[in-house]
């Protein structure tokens, strides 16, 4: 199973804190399943630059590769690590030219936390770019939060009818409200994959089982899967750009 959406890499956001919490939550993923974590450490333009962001990534990587290693001489079961970086919206973002270099390892997905508020044709055209210019995939990180900011649904709608991929939360599977929302979402028909989102071990940590188990009684038994194939294609996808 692949957890498409997890701060797991210690020390680099509001996620793991050490290496011993990034070990925590490798054992959690691997109770629950999962043999890749795609991890993806906020990457905010105002406030870093793409070297200074990938060289502190490529510390915690390495500090969690150490923790994986020693998981694995002590027999442990432990998923695999990929790295990406969940990318917040900024204008301009559209002809920015090193998001090449935060899409998820090895592959042309880019990972985009779309912004809190009302969403405008400058937006769109922004998410357009991305696709259609840099020909980029985009991913819309945790969808479901964003629904109900939007009281005006033009731009919501015709994002949504450009070639993204939907990444839902599977702790939004298990509460009412977010069920809801998540339900209409799905009623797009667009390309879905989940992601768990943990950040730790005490209120945001991995759930994807629990998720997976309710996103079926949702949807039915074959929904999980439908989704784990929607991801696993998207990482075979070789990189272009
Ligand atoms: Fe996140």
């Amino acid at each position: 199973m692949i957890d498409f959406h997890a701060h797991i890499l210690p020390g680099i956001d509001d996620g793991s804190r050490d290496p011993e919490e990034t070990g925590d939550l490798l054992r959690e993923e691997a109770e629950q399943g999962v043999d890749i974590v795609i991890s993806t450490p906020h990457f905010y333009a105002d406030h870093t630059s793409p070297d200074r962001f990938l060289e502190k990534r490529e510390r915690a990587y390495r500090k969690t590769e150490e923790k994986r290693q020693e998981m694995i001489s002590r027999g442990l079961a432990v998923p695999a690590v990929k790295k990406a970086a969940e990318v917040y919206y900024f204008p301009g973002m559209g002809r920015a030219d090193r998001l090449c270099d935060l899409t998820v390892e090895g592959t042309d997905i880019l990972m985009v936390e779309m912004p809190f508020c009302q969403w405008d044709r400058d937006i769109y055209e922004n998410i357009r770019e991305i696709t259609e210019r840099q020909r980029l995939k985009v991913v819309l990180v945790h969808l479901e939060r964003y629904y109900r900011l939007q009281k005006k649904k033009q731009t919501w709608e015709e994002i949504l009818g450009l070639p993204v991929v939907v990444q839902l939360n599977t702790g939004s599977f298990l509460s009412w409200g977010e069920k809801r929302i998540c339900k209409k979402i799905l009623g797009y028909g667009l390309p879905v994959i989940l992601g768990s989102d943990c950040h730790n071990m005490r209120s945001r940590k991995p759930n994807l089982r629990q998720g997976r188990a309710a996103f079926a009684g949702m949807m039915g038994p074959d929904a999980p899967d439908r989704a784990e194939r929607t991801a696993a294609e998207l990482l075979e996808e070789r990189k272009l750009t």
